[in-house]
Formats: structure tokens, C-alpha cells, sequence
């Protein structure tokens, strides 16, 4: 019996953090003991944004590999590669191309959204408007049955389901519509209490040694009403609360953090103290296994080579079946 396929990917744009690891990460690491597994970096989708200033790009690309294998994702299992190396993936956007409605770019809600709020980039290239039918062609060209993707994802796997009808009602039926397998992502707060995020400078790195994360979680933000020791607080409006709830298990949290907190029976290091003890054990084994990866210049590039050659056979021949199907 084949396996289903699922096929995900990310844009290499900086290390990897604990709201990667307890969103996507977590969920991918499930998927591929079940699911044929396709796991990319999307260098040219980064490029679509950063085309002006490419240079992290590479840098990036490897990074990103190094925090999914140090986060437990398993090239025995899975099939890991990088969107460039595969140019089947440009072949076959270029054809998508031919008879995708200027309309239906334009309408993809992400890409009015992203066209606003970015003010600092010029945006309005054609690579960009182009953005979800790459991801199309992506997803199209292993035939993957789920693609794994957050909410704001949605609109793009639902314009490659398009795409595949349109394909296959033109020409002959090849294209496989697949389902967006909605991953849900826990709220992480940073360590000011915002969204975890790189850009905010509040994240904790799959990177990060226990020394750094201690040193992190230490000065985090708290319950603001909480400013004395003697104050009581509301676990609900900590961020660290947050944390404990990814962290702690719920019988220390309700017999422990919630009437100490509310009765001002511990303190907020105390408290911390607690959270450290339960993250540690999850966070450190990750960042020694990528530090001891990083280490090991072949590791990736061997990963890589061998996802490549494994993705490729696949695209070629979805990519040969769509030529002969547009008679070119
Ligand atoms: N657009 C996705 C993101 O920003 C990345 C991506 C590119 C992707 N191609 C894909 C995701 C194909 C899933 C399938 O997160
Ligand atoms: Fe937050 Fe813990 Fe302090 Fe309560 S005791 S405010 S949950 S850090």
C-alpha cells in the first residue's frame, strides 16, 4: 500500500523559534511517521520579498534545515529539499501561467493584505503577484494529497485546487486537488508578552542553550498588575502562564502555579523557576543536537542531495505528463 503524500514548506527567512516548534514542527514531526513526507525551503518565494537584498537568503536556507532535523524531523522518514535546486518547479509555474486568470492572483486575499501593509519593499513586481501559483505548482508537481499550513495559508491551497480542476479540465486529468490540513498553533507569547516573533526580538531560538534560555525566560513579562511580591496575580493574563501551558503538565499547574499565583503564595521567579524546569528538558536536547549538526558541514548537504534526488524523480515525472498533456 503507497502512502498518502503531504507536502509542506517554509520561506528561509531566519532561525527557527519555539512558536515554528509548537505550531508546524510539532505537527510535521507527527505527519511523517504516517504520511509520505515532503518537506522544502521556499528560497524563491523569499526572493519574491527580498529581491533587493538576497544575501541571507542562503545562509537562511541552511538554517532552517539545521532546526528541523535538530527539532526531530528524520531524513529516514521524510524527503527534504530546496525549492531552487528543483526546476521542474519554475517549468511547470511557467506553464500554470498560460491559464491562470490574471483574476484570481489578484484576488488572493493575502496578497491585497501583504501589498498594504508591507510599506518598506516595492511590491508590485510580478513575482510577487505571482507568489501563490509557484506555491501551486509546488504542491502540483508531487501530486500531495495534504499540505499542512497555517490559517493564512488557506487561500493559496484553495487557488491550487483551481488550478488543478482547470489543468485537468483543458487538458487531460493528471493533477491530484489537494487538502489543506489546517495546523493549529498554540499561543506562544515572547518574551515581552507579544507574539513570538524575530522581527520583535523576543523569541527563544531552537538554538538557544539552556543558558540562553534562562536568561530569556528570567526578566519576562508577567501578570503588570502583579508588581510586589505580596500582590496576587491572574495567571490568564501571563505570558508566562503561557508558557507553562505548552511546558507544565496540568496537574502541577492547577495544583501549584494557579493558587500560588492567585494567592500570592509564589513569586514570579519561583514561578519561572517552575516553567525552566519543565522546558529545559524539551529545549535543550534540541539545541544540542543542532549544535552538534552544525558542526558537521556534510550533514545537511547530504540530507539535501538526497531529498533532491528523491523529490526530483517525482517532479520529472508529473512535469513530463503535464508537457505531453499541453502538447509541447
Ligand atoms: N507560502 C508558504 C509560507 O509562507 C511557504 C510555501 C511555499 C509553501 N510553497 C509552499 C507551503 C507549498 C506549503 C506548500 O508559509
Ligand atoms: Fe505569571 Fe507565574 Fe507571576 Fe503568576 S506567579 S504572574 S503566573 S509569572
Amino acid at each position: 500500500m503507497t502512502r498518502k503524500r503531504v507536502l509542506s514548506g517554509m520561506r528561509p527567512t531566519g532561525r527557527l523559534h519555539m512558536g515554528h516548534l509548537f505550531g508546524a514542527l510539532d505537527n510535521w514531526r507527527k505527519l511523517q511517521e504516517t504520511y509520505d513526507c515532503f518537506f522544502f525551503v521556499a528560497d524563491w518565494h523569499a526572493l519574491t520579498t527580498d529581491y533587493a537584498d538576497p544575501s541571507k537568503v542562503k545562509e537562511f536556507t541552511v538554517e532552517v534545515v539545521l532546526d528541523w532535523l535538530a527539532a526531530g524531523l528524520d531524513p529516514q522518514k521524510a524527503t527534504f529539499f530546496v525549492q531552487s535546486r528543483l526546476p521542474e518547479h519554475a517549468e511547470l509555474h511557467l506553464l500554470f501561467s498560460m491559464f491562470t486568470p490574471l483574476a484570481w492572483l489578484e484576488r488572493v486575499p493575502t496578497y491585497k493584505e501583504q501589498r498594504e501593509q508591507i510599506t518598506d519593499k516595492d511590491l508590485s513586481t510580478y513575482g510577487f503577484l505571482g507568489y501563490p501559483l509557484l506555491q501551486a505548482a509546488d504542491i502540483l508537481i508531487y501530486k500531495a494529497h495534504y499540505v499542512p499550513v497555517g490559517v493564512d495559508q488557506v487561500p493559496h491551497v484553495e487557488l491550487t485546487r483551481e488550478v488543478a480542476r482547470r489543468f485537468n479540465f483543458l487538458y487531460r486529468q493528471i493533477l491530484v486537488e489537494p487538502e489543506a490540513l489546517l495546523t493549529e498553533f498554540p499561543k506562544i507569547p515572547g518574551t515581552d508578552g507579544r507574539k513570538m516573533s524575530k522581527s520583535y526580538e523576543n523569541a527563544i531560538f531552537l538554538s538557544d542553550t539552556p543558558e540562553a534560555v534562562t536568561a530569556k525566560i528570567k526578566p519576562m513579562i508577567t501578570d503588570p498588575a502583579r508588581k510586589r511580591r505580596s500582590d496576587p496575580g491572574n495567571p490568564e493574563v501571563c505570558p508566562v502562564y503561557d508558557l507553562h501551558k505548552v511546558f507544565t503538565p496540568q496537574s502541577e499547574r492547577e495544583s501549584v502555579i494557579v493558587p500560588g499565583c492567585t494567592s500570592a503564595g509564589i513569586g514570579c521567579l519561583d514561578c519561572k523557576q517552575i516553567l525552566l524546569k519543565h522546558a529545559l528538558p524539551v529545549l535543550g536536547p534540541v539545541s544540542e543536537r543542532r549544535a552538534k549538526l552544525a558542526q558537521d558541514p556534510d550533514a545537511v548537504r547530504t540530507v539535501l542531495e538526497d531529498g533532491t534526488a528523491r523529490a526530483q524523480k517525482v517532479a520529472r515525472e508529473t512535469l513530463d505528463a503535464v508537457k505531453s498533456a499541453m502538447q509541447i
